[in-house]
């Protein structure tokens, strides 16, 4: 196919909202040290039930009702994700039998907190080389399981959810070339190691990071995908901190542009920060429709993508 559209968006979050004067009670924090820092007013936190592969599946199923599209026409699903417990069978092939597909290529990637905008590259290369024509694409995180709640430097950050996006071969193309790289210097700024694993972040080197160099990779994407800054009207970068969201927003004309700041209401989801938040106002009927769209992810490896996206 010449190219591929996102028709359809999914999403889920646990019931469990938690708020931040609810952590004030769980460690030293407070209200106003977590809004003045990064903007998170609430985050959503998995039960023992929410599994990485579970709230993938409840995503995936609200993304193909949305688009319209039957399990059976799926022949490919890629599920990203960095909190996920099970080697194999991983979320993918757990996605796939759950929603009754017909034996589609099941994928798992783990690129951190760009992981959605590098699976919707390979969903959408895949769709123009002919190697499928209906991609699911998941990004699903249950952070929660991964920090340590006595560490308020980390604890007040995260949150859990999934989001999902249906990728369809298509003539007018509606998913623009991928600009993709990594940071050597940075390989390990964002950690999930140790035994039990645990996630750590040097918070303050990829605060700079994102301040200093994420606007220049902003503009190589929008570049790339053959537009002009002033075309594109939604900005929607990784959810980690409103304080990195907005002087990123602010630099590219975000004034005139509607930015995605779901980071207030569901923390930083990792991966699922983009699909999660894009899906939310979607169904809310609040994002623009047919219009070009920034995506573009970084964090963990430490890896960044985007690409520009028309739905
Ligand atoms: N409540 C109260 N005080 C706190 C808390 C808290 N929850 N956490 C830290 N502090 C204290 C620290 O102890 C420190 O105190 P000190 O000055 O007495 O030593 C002070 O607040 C400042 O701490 P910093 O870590 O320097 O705070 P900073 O302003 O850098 O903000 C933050 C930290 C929010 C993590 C910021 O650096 C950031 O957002 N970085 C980017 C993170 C990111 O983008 N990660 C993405 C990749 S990982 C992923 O997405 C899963």
């Amino acid at each position: 196919a010449p190219g591929s559209r996102i028709i359809g968006f999914g999403h889920y979050q646990p019931e469990r909202v938690l708020t931040n004067d609810e952590l004030s009670t769980m460690v030293d924090t407070s209200d106003e040290w977590i809004q003045t820092r990064t903007g998170i007013k609430t985050r959503h936190i998995a039960a023992e039930t929410d599994t990485v592969s579970s709230m993938a599946i409840e995503a995936g199923r609200a993304a193909l009702a949305d688009a319209g599209i039957d399990p059976g026409e799926v022949d490919q699903v890629l599920v990203a994700s960095t909190s996920a417990t099970d080697r194999t069978p991983y979320a993918a092939g757990r996605v796939a039998v759950a929603l009754g597909m017909n034996g589609p290529a099941p994928i798992d990637i783990n690129t951190a907190c760009s992981g959605f905008e590098f699976a919707c590259a390979i969903a959408d290369q895949s769709i123009r080389t002919g190697s499928a024509r209906t991609s699911l694409v998941i990004a699903s995180e249950k952070i929660s399981g991964l920090v340590d709640w006595t560490d308020r430097s980390t604890c007040v950050l995260i949150g859990d959810g999934a989001g999902a996006a249906v990728v369809q071969a298509a003539d007018e193309p509606g998913i623009g070339p991928v600009t993709w790289g990594s940071v050597p210097e940075l390989v390990n700024a964002v950690l999930v190691d140790g035994d039990p694993q645990r996630f750590s972040q040097e918070g303050r080197s990829i605060y700079r990071w994102a301040i200093t160099e994420a606007e220049s990779h902003a503009r190589a994407v929008v570049e790339k995908a053959g537009y002009s800054m002033d075309d594109i009207e939604v900005l929607a970068f990784h959810q980690a901190n409103l304080r990195i969201v907005e002087p990123i927003a602010k630099a590219l004309g975000g004034e005139s542009k509607w930015v995605l700041r779901d980071v207030v209401e569901s923390g930083n989801t990792s991966a699922a920060s983009v699909p999660l938040g894009l899906s939310k106002a979607w169904h809310r009927g609040e994002l623009p429709e047919g219009v070009p769209a920034l995506l573009m992810g970084f964090g963990g490896g430490f890896a960044f993508a985007g690409q520009v996206v028309t739905t």
